[in-house]
């Protein structure tokens, strides 16, 4: 594997870090407080062409690799990982699953604006009775002429209040089991569609998670992705590089958490002398780096596989697996280094650590990653 950057990906990494530090950073606090979502840092952010960043210019997209997407997101994830999971929902989700599975129709009218930045994705996957074993899907869509009739309810969707266009996963077949399911794309504003409340969660509390709901809501058959049958493996397919995606936010946090940690340990005094000199706080510090370090290899490595056309599926379950440990991991010791400033929120460490369990969470739990990686050794599955 080649160690070294190249000057176009050192220059994204460059953008994205000055857009995180002058135009994200300033509200980060605020907005997670009051759980108010950046419209403003959205839009320019797909400005900028963070919004569809490996999308050809073709659709609209920057055009670049997913190592480029990784440095970006570790960027603005190191700032406001609220930020983070929006972009990387709309990149790694929706626009890529559009653009590999997309019909050209479905790219024109979509993808488009979508990786433009000019509208927002969601994907939405997970029900009330369906997370991790993500085959039994309870909503359905049943073919009526030129269209599917969509029933059911979704939960956890990431921009789910905020988007424009959901990805949404149904059963067009019961007898089929995973087979007999479907991805559609479907509008916001379809009649029969409607948004829940905003989740009141722990952290990316700036970053909206919401149900959706279909009651007979009619969507044009050619908003069918891929083909009737495959959404599952859509579903799937999408997610093994959107796993890439989170492993660059968790990465993010990870690092953002020793930098706040080293930046403490030298300002504070305690028995006449700065924190950073003791070496219990020096040995945190540096195993906090080695994991940081080991994290960020692990998610470019799978990046590079990616981009290279190679099989990733292993490497990206892993690249997820380990950082969103390593990101709780951080941000716990950076909480201990700030004793009890690293309680109350006017240190950012807090926030860290309310937004790193999440990364263990979604886009398929730690466990899921384990079986994942297990199948890829036992069974040569995946
Ligand atoms: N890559 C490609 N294909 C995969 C795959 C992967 N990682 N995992 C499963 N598949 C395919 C299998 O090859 C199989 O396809 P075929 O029948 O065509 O061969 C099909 O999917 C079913 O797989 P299994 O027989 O292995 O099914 P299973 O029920 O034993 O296991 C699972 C499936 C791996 C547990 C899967 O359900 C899973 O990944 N669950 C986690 C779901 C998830 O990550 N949810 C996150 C929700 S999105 C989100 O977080 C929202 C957000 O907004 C951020």
């Amino acid at each position: 594997m080649n160690f070294q950057l190249t000057e176009d990906q050192l220059l994204i990494q460059e953008s994205a870090k000055d857009f995180a530090e002058n135009e994200i950073a300033p509200s980060a606090v605020q907005r997670d407080k009051e759980a108010a979502f950046p419209y403003d840092i959205v839009k320019k952010l797909g400005e900028l062409g963070f919004m569809g960043m490996m999308v050809p210019p073709e659709y609209g997209g920057a055009g670049l690799d997913t190592i480029s997407y990784v440095l970006a997101m570790i960027e603005i994830s190191k700032v406001d990982a609220s930020c983070g999971v929006i972009m990387s929902v709309n990149n790694s989700l929706v626009c890529y699953g559009l653009e590999k599975y997309g019909s050209e129709f479905i790219k024109q009218k979509y993808l488009v604006p979508l990786a433009k930045g000019e509208k927002l994705g969601a994907f939405a996957l997970s029900e009330p009775e369906a997370g991790s074993d993500a085959t039994k899907q309870k909503t359905t869509a049943d073919k009526d002429g030129d269209h599917f009739v969509l029933n059911g309810i979704k939960n956890w969707t990431t921009n789910g209040t905020t988007a424009d266009y959901y990805l949404v996963v149904a059963t067009t077949n019961k007898e089929l089991g995973h087979k007999g399911i479907s991805t559609f794309v479907v509008e916001k504003g379809t009649p029969g569609f409607e948004h829940g409340v905003k989740e009141d969660k722990m952290g990316i509390r700036s970053s909206d998670t919401s149900s959706l709901t279909f009651e007979n809501c009619k969507v044009p058959a050619e908003n069918l992705i891929w083909e009737e049958g495959k959404g599952f493996n859509f579903a799937m397919n999408t997610l093994n590089g959107g796993r890439i995606g989170i492993a660059a936010q968790a990465v993010g946090i990870a690092e953002a958490s020793l930098d706040a940690a080293v930046k403490y340990a030298k300002q504070r005094k305690a028995f006449g002398q700065t924190i950073s000199n003791f070496q219990a706080i020096q040995f945190m510090l540096a195993d906090m780096a080695v994991r940081v370090d080991a994290a960020k290899i692990l998610t470019l490595k799978a990046a590079a596989l990616k981009d290279a056309g190679k099989p990733y599926i292993k490497e990206g379950a892993m690249a997820k697996l380990y950082a969103s440990k390593v990101a709780v991991q951080n941000a716990l010791d950076a909480v201990q280094i700030h004793g009890g400033y690293g309680y109350v929120r006017e240190y950012l460490v807090e926030r860290y650590l309310r937004d790193a369990k999440i990364t263990e969470i979604y886009e398929g739990t730690s466990e899921i990653q384990r079986i994942v990686i297990a199948r890829s050794l036992l069974d040569h599955k995946y």
